[in-house]
């Protein structure tokens, strides 16, 4: 390493906070100054239509009624139509005029053209593209048995957000419409049991944020982060139902800590309709991100200190414990699962529960 970089590597780190330190009030200010204009400007939903995928539980069933509060026009996108129904009802009530459900998997492209050509043979539009479908696991990587299931991770995460963007882009860059994204602390926190889940939800972030640039501001892109929020997602997939995908066995009923969905639902739906780029919860997870680029050690030292701790349970995702056997899953020629249907992991006994509470 030449001596130039050697100097700065030292002299970069500290310099920056400091530099960052007496920016801060400066930036504050700004940021204050532009959401107080884009609180005042907010974009008015009300004959507005908005695309929702994973729209059956969770995050995205409260962002469909923060919407139909603002009277939008919805769509609702899932595989599990029998909840779609239901949520739908709610929306009317709520104040939206127009409810139209779609039982899709966002995994299959030609589902995604289905679900936004529809769209726009009956409304004519689509203002917001919102993508909440996703698929969370827990367990050590080399406990997974069965490898098939990890494209089928990445397809949900990833993918399953990839294919809905596309296709409805060209809709999207006619109305100067906005993508919503739900990302992840996971993203850049490395948590213990979430390998394929935050390297998927990694690769998700930096599309968009590559795709940001390429968009410039033609089509507005949000990217909710956050952390652990009590869900299907973090109790457990629903068992036994219509298309849902894993057959946690007990995670169902385990007490989950964290924010208030409906809280969080509203932030967003708050977020996008101001332009915002951004839209965390709890914000001060960011400082997190510190640690790693400046200080990866303690992060590492941190999980290792919990993990040493035996005898705590989790409350994240699942605890580790075996999952519920089921008849095999429909596989293809080759013995891989087909994706979109039920989806069991086996595993190994688990090491040690983990606790965040
Ligand atoms: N909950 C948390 O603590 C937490 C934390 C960080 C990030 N997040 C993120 O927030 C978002 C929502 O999470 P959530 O907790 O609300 O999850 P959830 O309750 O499990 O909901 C996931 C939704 O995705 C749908 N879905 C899954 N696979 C699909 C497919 N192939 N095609 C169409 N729809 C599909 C599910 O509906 P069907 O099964 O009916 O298709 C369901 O409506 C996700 O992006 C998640 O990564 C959540």
């Amino acid at each position: 390493m030449d001596i130039f970089d050697s100097v700065l590597n030292f002299v970069m780190p500290p310099l920056s906070l400091v530099m960052l330190a007496f920016a801060w009030p400066t930036l504050t200010f700004i940021n204050t100054c532009e959401w107080l204009y884009s609180t005042y400007f907010c974009e008015d939903m009300e004959h507005k239509v908005v695309i929702i995928t994973g729209a059956s539980s969770g995050i995205g069933e409260q962002i469909a009624y923060e919407y139909a509060k603002r009277k939008a026009t919805l769509v609702l996108v899932a595989r599990r139509e029998t909840r779609l129904h239901g949520i739908s009802e709610n929306c009317r009530l709520l104040g939206s005029r127009n409810v139209l459900i779609i039982a899709a998997d966002v995994v299959k492209e030609d589902d995604c053209r289905r679900f936004v050509n529809e769209t726009i043979n009956i409304y004519g539009r689509v203002d917001h593209l919102v993508n909440t479908a996703s698929l969370g696991h827990t367990f050590y990587f080399e406990e997974a048995a069965d490898t098939s299931v990890f494209p089928i991770l990445m397809d949900i995460n990833f993918w399953g957000n990839v294919y809905p963007t596309y296709v409805a882009l060209p809709y999207l860059r006619q109305t100067q419409g906005r993508i919503v994204v739900n990302a992840s602390v996971e993203n850049w926190l490395p948590l213990p049991k979430m390998s394929l889940y935050s390297a998927a939800k990694s690769a998700l972030t930096n599309f968009y944020e590559t795709l940001r640039f390429e968009l410039r501001d033609e089509v507005g892109i949000t990217v909710a982060t956050h952390g652990w929020i009590g869900t299907e997602l973090t109790r457990g997939k629903l068992m036994l139902e219509e298309g849902a995908d894993m057959q946690w066995k007990e995670e169902r009923e385990v007490h989950v800590t964290g924010g208030k969905i409906e809280e969080f639902a509203k932030m967003i739906v708050a977020g996008a309709c101001r332009g915002e780029a951004h839209v965390k919860y709890p914000s001060w997870y960011d400082i997190f991100f510190m640690y790693r680029v400046f200080a990866p050690n303690v992060l590492y030292w941190t999980f290792r200190f919990l993990l040493s701790n035996e005898g705590r349970r989790t409350s994240l995702i699942g605890t580790g414990r075996a999952l519920l056997e089921s008849p095999s899953p429909p596989r293809d020629g080759s013995g891989r699962l087909i994706a979109g249907s039920p989806v069991t992991f086996s595993q190994s006994p688990p090491r040690q529960q983990l606790k965040f509470e």
